[in-house]
């Protein structure tokens, strides 16, 4: 099975999410599901209902289903499959067991890639897929859509690829609601978008997910939830890392909080580390994506600069998602160094002469003579350290 989409050209391709997923990544949901194909006393039957080409469905023993909204898809999977297992029309409309002739007591199995539009994909391009659903399944990304389509045709398991943003970002996870009252994540496989090969722009982490109908989960569940790492066999915990949430604004001021910076200085809105490492940061003048830095916090943007400079794990893409991880005790233990390095290295700070020597006499710092290179060293080992807790390591992100 071809994992290239080869009827679309690249902007249908970008609209219908069509980015068919590799052989490798497919035996990984089929390994999954096995336990539940077949079991005892029930029909099974395994359903993709954003089937593409049909990878997920083929060569599988028993009943299966497959529905596009893609002509093309539709015509190749009328190929491979028996003629009255494929659908042809949108999965978000009207999704019911019946109308893809699976019974009421049947072992549903949902499986696949639904489309998604994350923010950090093509879609960021302001190029929207169809996005026609169900007023209870409309979400703004339609991978959330389709999650819910699951719990609407009350699947018993659901095996599928989706961002892991859905899962580990709180304002995502809330999307999820009903899904998340009746499904529990039972495996969780991280990789990184850029396997998908055909996607651009930055990557970010994917996880295939196992869920079970029954008990649901809460964002705790989650937090404490061992995800595991494809390429380095380590584990993923989100509860192993402090991020800057709560120590640093991410966002300019809403109603509450001081608008103007007491030093002129303002720094540019990041959702997360991904938008962090893309954006600008010091800002000499108010800006509308401008987060307002105050004097007296400037050390804790001077390690957003450091983060920014420093942070480059070769799995990089696992923390995409997460907001800059930090270790407040380190970050103030190294203040003096880390606005002395700011100061030296960020052009828009090394311009404002003035402010300069203000921020360097608040901080007692000599901007006679350079940062050392052992400085620098002392400051990027202990930004990389943070990374080595989650893919690598589990006993050390414990120990922080
Ligand atoms: C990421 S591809 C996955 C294809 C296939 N499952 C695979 O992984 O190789 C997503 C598929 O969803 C289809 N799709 C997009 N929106 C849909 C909708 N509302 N209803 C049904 N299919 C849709 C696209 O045409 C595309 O084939």
């Amino acid at each position: 099975m071809t994992d290239i989409c080869t009827h679309l050209d690249r902007d249908d391709r970008v609209k219908l999410g069509a980015y068919y997923t590799p052989d490798d990544l497919v035996a990984r949901v089929h390994d999954l599901i096995a336990p539940y194909v077949g079991r005892a006393g029930a029909r099974s039957v395994v359903f993709d209902p954003a089937a593409g080409y049909g990878a997920f469905v083929q060569g599988l023993n028993g009943e299966v289903r497959a529905a596009d909204i893609d002509d093309g898809a539709v015509a190749r999977l009328r190929e491979v499959l028996p003629v009255d297992a494929v659908f042809h029309g949108n999965s978000l409309r009207e999704p019911t067991r019946a109308r893809y002739r699976i019974g009421e007591a049947d072992t549903l199995i949902v499986v696949g890639n639904p489309p998604y539009n994350d923010t950090t994909s093509e879609f960021r391009n302001g190029r929207k897929g169809r996005n026609e659903a169900d007023a209870d399944l409309q979400d703004r990304d339609l991978g959330v859509s389709f999650l819910r389509s699951y719990a609407r045709l009350r699947a018993d398991v659901v095996c599928v690829l989706h961002p892991l943003s859905y899962l580990i970002k709180r304002t995502n996870f809330r999307r999820l609601k009903e899904f998340a009252a009746h499904y529990r994540l039972r495996r969780g496989l991280l990789f990184s978008s850029a396997h998908f090969g055909q996607t651009g722009g930055t990557k970010f982490p994917v996880v295939i997910a196992l869920y079970e109908r029954g008990a649901g989960m809460d964002y705790e569940d989650v937090r404490t939830f061992d995800f595991e790492v494809l390429e380095s066999g380590g584990t993923f915990r989100l509860d192993a890392f402090t991020t800057t949430d709560g120590l640093i604004n991410k966002y300019p001021p809403r109603k509450q909080g001081p608008r103007e910076s007491d030093l002129g200085l303002y720094y540019y809105t990041f959702r997360d580390i991904n938008s962090l490492l893309r954006n600008a940061g010091f800002m000499a003048a108010p800006h509308d994506n401008g987060i307002v830095v105050l004097r007296r916090e400037f050390h804790r943007y001077a390690y957003l600069h450091a983060f920014k400079r420093f942070f480059a794990p070769a799995d990089a893409w696992l923390y995409g998602n997460l907001s800059p991880l930090v270790k407040p005790a380190w970050l103030e233990a190294h203040r003096r160094e880390l606005v002395a390095f700011a100061l030296q290295d960020h052009p828009v700070l090394v311009k404002a002469a003035e402010m300069r020597a203000s921020i360097a006499a608040d901080y007692g710092v000599d901007l006679r003579a350079a940062v050392k290179p052992a400085v620098r060293e002392r400051l990027r080992d202990g930004i990389m350290r943070l990374a080595v807790g989650g893919a690598a390591c589990p006993q050390a992100a414990q120990a922080r």
